[in-house]
């Protein structure tokens, strides 16, 4: 039986990890405390868990800035919090950038990782009721035709140097499960949107981008495919996958929801000039295309089938309501997005956590 007590959630200052933490304490009956280890990259905005820290901060919920690279760091939280539980996100996460700079993502999703297995198999030794959950993407898979999904048995097939590090992230998470006995679930998801995501990712990027009446940039013709789950519908199939999947198995995520690049543009035009009482096609002047992205994979597809079959999830937010939601909390957060595009928001730190070293509450 596994404790799910002490969760140390990596990355969690980020968009999927702050949205996570807002699901378990929100929605879900977790009674444990959380430990978000975060660099605190320009990804990490501790502003995402104002809330948190303000209702949670000093008893369940506890910050710690730092780099997952750093095995006496990360070791020493392992100990400090008696960790149960890992729920790994940190890593670099944007596919361009990874194009235009590859080391980080070697050095954090590749190098952070493996001291990350190494810290957990080392602190945990033979114990069987602890967890180590990597959190991946389908982008490990390559890219498809125009039929077809990919499956939890879809072969490696990675092809940006993102993909590359994540796939090779996830190879030794295997090979530790596999050659050490170390308990692993791990999850390979589509594309999120929601709120908190940083505006550099499509959907954000284009929210802001009409709002500033600034071009909507479309690479190559727009007609690459994707798969978009609400943030909220992956944070449930992650809980659910450290109550109830099995050790060592591979849980593929999905929203079941392609879309042309193209037209998922089109529709946020739409829906931002009807929430904006605009003409319907106001914002579709600012469409322009630009010249695609290197080596840009033309579709993803998840079958998640077993994920369904096996623990029960399911998809919940409808992707017009996902939207919708999505666009006008970007609307409506206007401090966040212009404290996130300044740069102010690195400023939260300093600020908010002079005693930035807690010890865990009395039990
Ligand atoms: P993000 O870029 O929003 O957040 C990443 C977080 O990791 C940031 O808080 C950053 O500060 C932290 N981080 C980076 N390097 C670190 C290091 N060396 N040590 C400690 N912390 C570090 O990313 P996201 O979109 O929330 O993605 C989270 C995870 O989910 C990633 O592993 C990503 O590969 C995976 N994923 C993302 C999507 C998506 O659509 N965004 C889909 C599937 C899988
Ligand atoms: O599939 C899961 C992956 O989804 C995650 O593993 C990644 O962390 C996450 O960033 C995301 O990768 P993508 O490259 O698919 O996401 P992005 O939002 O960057 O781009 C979505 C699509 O939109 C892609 O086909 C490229 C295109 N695009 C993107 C941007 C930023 C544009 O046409 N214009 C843009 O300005």
């Amino acid at each position: 039986m596994r404790k799910l007590t002490n969760l140390m959630i990596t990355g969690a200052a980020g968009f999927i990890g702050s949205n996570f933490i807002h699901y378990l304490f929100n929605q879900t009956d977790f009674s444990g405390s959380i430990i978000n280890a975060d660099k605190l990259t320009y990804a990490g905005n501790l502003e995402n868990l104002a809330d948190i820290h303000s209702k949670f901060g000093r008893t369940r919920y506890f910050f710690e800035q730092v780099d997952i690279c750093n095995y006496n760091a990360t070791k020493s939280l392992f100990k400090k919090y008696e960790i149960d539980t890992v729920v790994h996100f940190a890593a670099e996460s944007h596919v361009d950038r990874s194009i235009f700079g590859p080391k980080d993502f070697i050095q954090t999703n590749i190098i952070g990782t493996f001291t990350l297995l190494e810290t957990a198999r080392e602190y945990w030794k033979d114990r069987k009721d602890i967890l180590f959950h990597h959190v991946s993407t389908d982008e490990v898979f390559g890219s498809l035709g125009s039929t077809g999904a990919f499956t939890e048995e879809t072969p490696y097939d990675p092809r940006s140097p993102y993909s590359a590090s994540k796939a090779s992230s996830d190879h030794l998470v295997r090979a530790t499960a596999h050659t050490y006995g170390l308990p692993v679930t791990i999850s390979n998801c589509s594309n999120n949107y929601g709120p908190y995501q940083f505006p550099e990712k499509l959907i954000p990027l284009m929210i802001l981008n009409m709002l500033e009446e600034k071009p909507l940039p479309v690479y190559g013709d727009g007609k690459n495919v994707r798969d978009w789950l609400y943030v909220e519908d992956h944070s449930s199939a992650i809980w659910l996958i450290l109550n109830k999947g099995l050790d060592g198995e591979t849980y593929n995520i999905g929203g079941e929801n392609e879309w042309e690049n193209i037209r998922l543009v089109n529709v946020l035009c739409d829906k931002v000039a009807e929430i904006n009482g605009r003409d319907k096609d106001y914002y579709k002047r600012l469409i322009t295309f630009v010249k695609d992205r290197p080596g840009h994979d033309r579709r993803y597809a998840i079958d998640c089938r077993k994920i369904k079959k096996e623990l029960g999830w399911k998809q919940r937010k409808d992707f017009k309501k996902g939207l919708d939601l999505t666009i006008r909390w970007y609307m409506e957060n206007k401090r966040w997005v212009e404290r996130t595009k300044s740069g102010e928001y690195r400023k939260w730190l300093e600020n908010n956590y002079s005693e930035q070293r807690w010890e865990l509450p009395d039990r």
